[in-house]
């Protein structure tokens, strides 16, 4: 049987993509291998978000193809956001590559390989997908936690980001099918979903009828609950609404946690993003949130050196930071992507004033984070494990909270991944916290 290696770059659209590309090759006979040796084919799944994510692929690229030099039947293809931005120019610099497949390319790939192998020609990635494949069977990698799509695409815009022109406008699945992918899920063991969207809380306004997020977090939680813990990303602020709000606050499978990407505390730069909103407007999301639901922890992304970003702007976003005060966040420096309009503007933000911001935001978020862990010190929390490891012979496990929260504890036994307890919290630091178990769930 041929064996497939798949490498994932970037977000978890990636991921599931990914067990999409696994499933699309099992049905030609592919069964996958982590093994780089002993593969067959080696797609790279590649990220286009950030010039990093797009560099990281390519010296991943220079290690296959050595290993294609030395095994010429190794077949080698390039597929995701990177495939679908960069096309056929990919074949141009990489003449080797045996496949290059954009997000809208996957149910094609087996074709494509097929023609290049009889023709030769390689062409390049058709437009994103306008439904899902829901006739792919994904090969999931876990047995207990899985992504489930719910949206694709962007109809945003946003000054800075490339995800509408490598994914495509928005397109809803249909709640039908996402009931009933999680319902399947659950009958056969599964103890976590993460619903996935790029602004999964836009969900529903362009089906007929149409519907909201909140709408089918409430149908959702009717099959998952109670065995099932239920996550969703990524939200999008402007669609926060009373109604979510009051949808996490009651449902019981729904996790207290909103990952809501805030971008910058300065209105004037959120403005120049074409956000949508201003900071008074994502403080008032946020205070909406904090009202209805007990116990939320919020997460953010948020970019530093943004075109045109100046240090009194940039005080705005660490003066946000210090009154929403996250559990934890990503911030990135601005990267220029080909195709959206800030990559244009002349007023750059240098690379040294970036770094510099970038290591105050993470110095600031450390204090923040570890306060908001150390409240956490002497309360009962359920943990659902995610994995363990042995150290110093005691078997420590890990898992997280309702609140996303990451926590370790020590086990006598070995405990089953995806299993849920209960545990005492009694350290914090930035990053996790410690605890002890005392009952199984
Ligand atoms: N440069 C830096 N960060 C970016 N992001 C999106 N586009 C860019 C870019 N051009 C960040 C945003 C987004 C996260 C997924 O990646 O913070 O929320
Ligand atoms: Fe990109 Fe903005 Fe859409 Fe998020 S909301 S995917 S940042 S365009």
């Amino acid at each position: 049987m041929p064996k497939l290696k798949i490498v994932t770059f970037g977000c978890q659209a990636n991921e599931l993509d990914s067990q999409r590309i696994a499933g699309v090759m099992a049905r030609e006979g592919y069964t996958l291998t982590e093994d780089a040796a002993e593969a067959d084919l080696i797609i790279l799944n590649g990220c286009s978000i950030r010039e990093k994510a797009e560099q990281k692929l390519y010296s991943r690229l220079g290690t296959f193809q050595r290993l294609k030099a030395a095994n010429p039947g190794l077949k080698l293809g390039v597929t995701g956001c990177l495939g679908q931005r960069e096309g056929e120019g990919l074949l141009r610099r990489f003449p080797y590559l045996d496949v290059v497949a954009g997000t809208g390319d996957i149910p094609a790939i087996p074709r494509l390989l097929a023609r290049r192998e009889s023709t030769g020609a390689c062409p390049s990635p058709g437009a994103p997908l306008d439904l899902f494949p829901d006739d792919i069977e994904l090969v999931r990698e876990s047995a207990v936690t899985a992504w489930v799509s719910v949206m694709d695409g962007c109809d945003n815009f946003c000054a800075f980001c490339i995800v509408p022109h490598t994914r495509g406008r928005e397109r809803n699945r249909p709640p039908e099918a996402i009931v009933g992918e999680v319902a399947g899920l659950r009958a056969r063991g599964y103890t976590e979903v993460t619903l996935l969207g790029q602004t999964v809380n836009s969900y529903g306004k362009t089906l007929t009828p149409p519907t909201t997020f909140a709408a089918l977090l409430r149908r959702v939680d009717a099959v998952a609950a109670p065995a099932v813990r239920v996550r969703f990303t990524t939200s999008f602020p402007g669609d926060v609404t009373p109604e979510l709000a009051e949808a996490v606050a009651s449902l019981p499978s729904v996790c207290e946690h909103v990952h809501l990407p805030v971008q910058s505390g300065s209105t004037r730069t959120l403005a120049r993003m074409a956000r949508g909103y201003s900071r008074e407007d994502y403080l008032g999301r946020i205070a909406l949130l904090r009202r209805t639901v007990p116990d939320l922890a919020l997460s953010t992304d948020l970019i530093v050196g943004f075109p045109g970003e100046t240090d009194a702007d940039f005080a705005e976003t660490l003066s946000l930071l210090e009154t929403v005060r996250f559990d934890s966040l990503f911030a990135f420096k601005y990267s220029p992507r080909p195709q959206t309009p800030a990559a244009a503007w002349p007023d750059q933000v240098p690379a040294p004033v970036q770094a510099e911001r970038l290591a105050r935001v993470h110095a600031l978020q450390a204090v923040i984070a570890l306060e908001r862990n150390r409240a956490w010190i002497g309360r009962e929390v359920e943990v659902r494990v995610d994995s363990q490891e042995v150290k110093r012979a005691t078997p420590l496990a890990a898992g997280r909270t309702r609140q996303n929260k990451v926590v370790h504890f020590p086990v006598a036994d070995p405990m089953v991944e995806g299993a849920r307890v209960w545990v005492r919290v009694t350290e914090a630091s930035p990053y996790h916290v410690k605890g002890e178990m005392f009952r199984a769930a």
